[in-house]
């Protein structure tokens, strides 16, 4: 009998962190390695939120909290929903947990029963298939093309939703494009959903105030109101507040699964930490006015890198609506020869190569479900991308 579980053999570990990690190993040996290949803004977390957590830590909010967070903390999640979308939540209907992750990971675990199917848009974040198959789910996975500009038409969601569908989760902008979708792309979606009333939506707006040129970020439950009773609408201050390590993540929901979800959590973890929710509350409720001068930043960064990369034969690298990512497709790379001799058969070879031979870190596509792709992380010194960039040319040009 093994040791480990069967449940175990169904995931695989995250391949982003493997890129990051191998990325390290070089720099150890003292390679000149450009990392383009983390999740995480490179700014620092603002002062008015490291304030706010050193008041909690003296005010001696260290203790172990409610479970699914402080009541300021839901309030102040409450007032975002409102303020932003439109939408009206009591505090009952919201949960906290260490990490957007995690507030994904307890509603999938509520939820999913063997054979009960999640629709995953690809390219998708790494980790929902797999948090999926951990719940015991099965992850059905539809690929949204380069025409599309990675986004799932109304069609392919209509065609892949059975009497088994449980969820569909909806990721925008997306990690890892970078797409957005508008407000009339989306209800084409909410359309087929309210035709299927067995279907919920697991919408994750992550990358919310990342979103450039005017794009209006929208979320499904304020698209489609008909969809709020079985929308689980997720966020999180990772991404937009600078704050990936404190590990606050929030949803808002129907009740009876925020319950659940709280459930889930007190048999785990307990409550995320004390003092992250008290510097959360300071995130959503403290001045908003750093969010466009950095997404301003953002923007310049990526393009950038979009024209960079769309001056290489063979990459075709589409402008993103928002979050800190591109996904150009090397569909024109594939069959080549590096300058030392490895053939490109696959956007996992051309990363290694690119990390081995040209000391880029990137991650490949088939870690996001759509090949043959990388991810290139734009959150990074312009000097770094402009050099990243460079020699992301060279390495292409010198393939034979
Ligand atoms: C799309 C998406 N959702 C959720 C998360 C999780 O964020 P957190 O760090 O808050 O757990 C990430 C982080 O990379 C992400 O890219």
């Amino acid at each position: 009998m093994s040791f480990l579980s069967a449940t175990l053999s169904r995931v695989k570990p995250s391949p982003t962190m493997a890129i990051t990690a191998k990325a390290g190993e070089l720099r150890a040996q003292g390679r000149d390695v450009i990392g383009l290949s983390a999740g995480e803004p490179d700014f620092d977390t603002p002062q008015n939120i490291k304030h706010a957590a050193i008041a909690a830590i003296t005010a001696g909010h260290t203790r172990y909290t409610p479970v699914d967070g402080i009541p300021k903390l839901k309030e102040a999640v409450v007032a975002k929903m409102k303020r932003d979308h439109g939408l009206d939540y009591t505090t009952a209907q919201v949960s906290v947990g260490s990490g957007g992750k995690q507030t994904l990971y307890n509603a999938l675990m509520a939820t999913l029963n063997p054979g009960d199917e999640v629709i995953i848009p690809a390219p998708y974040w790494v980790s929902y298939p797999d948090m999926v198959l951990l719940a015991g789910g099965e992850p059905v996975v539809v690929e949204a093309t380069l025409e599309n500009r990675y986004k799932l038409t109304a069609e392919q969601l209509e065609a892949a939703i059975t009497p088994k569908t449980k969820w569909f989760i909806f990721n925008s902008p997306s990690n890892p494009t970078g797409a957005g979708y508008s407000h009339d792309e989306l209800k084409a979606l909410t359309d087929v959903l309210m035709r299927h009333p067995h279907v919920w939506v697991m919408s994750d707006d992550m990358y919310e105030h990342l979103a450039y040129d005017g794009f209006e970020f929208c979320t499904p439950a304020q698209v489609e109101p008909g969809l709020y009773d079985r929308t689980l609408t997720c966020n999180g201050v990772s991404k937009a507040y600078a704050m990936t390590g404190w590990r606050i993540g929030y949803a808002a929901g129907p009740e009876v699964l925020i319950g659940a979800m709280r459930k889930i959590q007190s048999q785990s973890t307990s409550n995320p930490c004390s003092v992250s929710q008290w510097a959360a509350v300071e995130a959503l409720m403290g001045t908003q006015d750093y969010l466009a001068p950095n997404a301003r930043i953002f923007r310049r960064r990526r393009d950038l890198v979009v024209s960079m990369l769309n001056q290489i034969d063979g990459v075709e690298c589409p402008t993103p609506e928002g979050a800190f990512y591109v996904y150009p497709s090397i569909a024109g790379l594939i069959g080549k020869t590096t300058s030392k001799g490895t053939v490109i058969d696959s956007d996992e070879t051309f990363a290694t190569a690119l990390l081995e031979e040209a000391e880029v870190a990137v991650v490949f596509g088939a870690a996001f479900g759509l090949s043959p792709n990388f991810r290139v992380s734009y959150a990074a010194s312009d000097e770094a991308l402009r050099e990243a960039c460079t020699r992301i040319q060279v390495f292409c040009k010198a393939l034979k």
